[in-house]
């Protein structure tokens, strides 16, 4: 019988994770089909009803994406440390048992991806710039890796102090800064070695950034946009402009769904397939 498990959110027109998966189960072999389960922001129940429609209908389980990653998570019997840690989840798993477990691949899936291309220097001081469900992962991922300079600049300051102030406990011997996403906090701030957009600013556009023209970059210094589409944002053009290194979403994208693909079917993911799928539709 064919196991099926999808993408649960709201709305999923852009969602090119049924493509990603699809390809990487007929890669592998696998009789797994994976489909979009948009579910309407209202009625509030629905959201309930579709996770416990996860069991009730023998599905494998589901990735979770906006706005519905922490909403999911008092409908879950179980949350990886991970998903704990993060208070966000972006994988769904039922155990043997019929139980839903929570997972978050988010981080994971950066830092695979930052490793990947070479950069695991733990002395680099990283800012991240913004504090959503993406910031949190990605900053919960780099202090578990080891990384002791992280510092979270939001336009809602106290959303990057709340980060903070979550992760502080857990790792005694990070400095983790909070500020908000000004030109004065960021010129005031060391210079970054790494610095990850994990705001919305130049999504699906070419002409926003969440830094500032008047900061200069240097081409020592790593940027690192979670946005894919469009895969050249003007941060990134920005950054190239001054010779640093740059990097897209991309690479994130695909290993998170990687090691969600490994979560529900205990095989490894066929990466590059997964790459190459979602390249051919951008
Ligand atoms: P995700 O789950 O992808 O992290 P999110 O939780 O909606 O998404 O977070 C979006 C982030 O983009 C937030 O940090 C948000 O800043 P606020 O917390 O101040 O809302 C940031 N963001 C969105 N639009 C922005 C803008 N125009 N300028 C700066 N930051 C922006």
């Amino acid at each position: 019988m064919q196991n099926v498990v999808g993408i649960i959110g709201w709305p999923l027109n852009y969602s090119l994770s049924p493509l990603m998966h699809t390809a990487a189960f007929a890669s592998a072999k696998l009789n797994w089909a994976y489909i979009p389960m948009p579910v309407n922001l209202a009625p509030e129940h629905r959201l309930k009803e579709a996770i416990y429609g996860l069991r009730a209908l023998g599905l494998k389980g589901a990735n979770v994406t906006v706005p519905y990653k922490e909403a999911v998570i008092p409908f879950l019997d179980r949350l990886s440390p991970d998903a704990e840690a993060i208070g966000a989840v972006n994988t769904i798993a039922l155990d043997p048992g019929g139980s839903l477990v929570g997972y978050n691949t988010d981080g994971e899936g950066f830092m695979q991806d930052l490793c990947k291309k070479g950069h695991n220097d733990t002395d680099m001081h990283v800012v991240v710039l913004g504090a959503g469900g993406t910031a949190r992962a990605i900053v919960y991922a780099l202090l578990s890796h080891g990384y002791t300079k992280v510092s979270i600049a939001n336009r809602t300051e106290s959303k990057a102090c709340e980060i903070a102030s979550r992760f502080r406990p857990l790792f005694l011997q990070a400095t983790i800064v909070s500020s908000t996403l000004s030109e004065a906090a960021l010129a005031s701030m060391p210079r970054p070695d790494l610095l990850v957009n994990t705001t919305s600013v130049g999504m699906g556009e070419t002409e926003m950034m969440p830094w500032f023209e008047g900061i200069p970059l240097s081409s020592a210094q790593v940027v690192y946009d979670v946005i894919y589409d469009p895969s050249m944002t003007k941060l990134l053009r920005f950054a190239k402009g001054y010779g640093a290194t740059i990097y897209n979403g991309l690479g994130m994208l695909v290993h998170q769904g990687a090691l969600s693909f490994t979560i529900w079917t205990g095989c490894d993911a066929p990466v590059d397939v997964m790459k190459r799928a979602i390249q051919k539709s951008l």
